[in-house]
């Protein structure tokens, strides 16, 4: 049974949390959101998780993405954990609080509704625990990505604010995003799109590398935020951040 599917739309649940009670679509409001599990409280990796997850909050912030967590902890341990999540971030412990709300699911309800249980972690009394599932979710309410990770790996935040920049940059133009992009790199022109339609709608350029096949399909233009009819003279300038296109000749 397939769960929750690319382009759904994200139940609009109510929950306890340690900012009180939520109802997501409310809370989220025109935002993008981050809903990301863990398997307990109390514990070591999901500890580094959530305090990474709270030093990168300005990041996410400023991608205009609110952050929620859960897993299957009451509201009592959310809150003396929480204090644990700041200290283990800052050496003055008292200096700030955690920002973002922690779901308490102690039923399992959401875990169970969301397909987010690990079955191979269980609790003392032999109960699965919430797996490290991140759900991207955009301001359509619409679920944008989902990964799920074992208890025993932790998640790379880093890598998950790619994404969100990756998300973001192809929600609203017709490009990808090829390996180990990153913001401000160049983009990948969609294989459906025809040269003419590159050419008119990236007026910085559209670079192809040579392929044995002679299939033109490894199709890179500089990222869309820069894209800009290039006079001759910016043109050595914008063939110069190129590099990172590597062996790409414009055609
Ligand atoms: C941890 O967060 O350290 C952890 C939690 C459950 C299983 C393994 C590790």
């Amino acid at each position: 049974m397939p769960g929750l599917l690319l382009g759904d739309v994200f139940p609009d649940f109510e929950a306890e949390t340690t900012t009180g009670k939520i109802k997501l679509h409310e809370f989220l409001g025109d935002s993008w959101g981050i809903l990301f599990s863990h398997p307990r409280d109390y514990t070591p990796v999901c500890t580094t998780e959530l305090g990474r997850a709270a030093r990168l909050s300005s990041e996410f912030s400023k991608r205009g993405v609110k952050m929620i967590a859960l897993s299957v902890d009451c509201l009592e341990d959310h809150h003396g954990w929480s204090k644990d999540i700041v200290a283990y971030n800052c050496e003055e412990s008292a200096c700030c609080s955690l920002p973002f709300p922690i779901i308490a699911d102690g039923k399992r309800e959401l875990a169970v509704a969301l397909g987010m249980l690990d079955p191979d972690e269980k609790d003392k009394d032999g109960m699965p625990l919430t797996a490290r599932c991140v759900f991207i979710i955009g301001p359509d309410k619409k679920l944008k990505l989902s990964v799920l990770y074992p208890a025993t790996t932790g998640r790379n935040f880093d890598e998950i604010l790619r994404v969100v920049d990756s998300l973001q940059l192809t929600a609203g133009k017709r490009v990808a995003t090829p390996v180990d992009w990153k913001s401000g790199e160049c983009v990948m022109v969609p294989p459906s799109m025809s040269e003419e339609e590159a050419a008119s709608l990236f007026p910085a350029g559209v670079y192809s590398k040579d392929l044995p096949s002679g299939k033109k399909y490894l199709r890179y233009t500089p990222h869309p935020g820069a894209q800009r009819e290039s006079t001759d003279a910016e043109h050595s300038v914008v063939y110069s951040k190129l590099t990172l296109c590597p062996n790409a000749l414009k055609f």
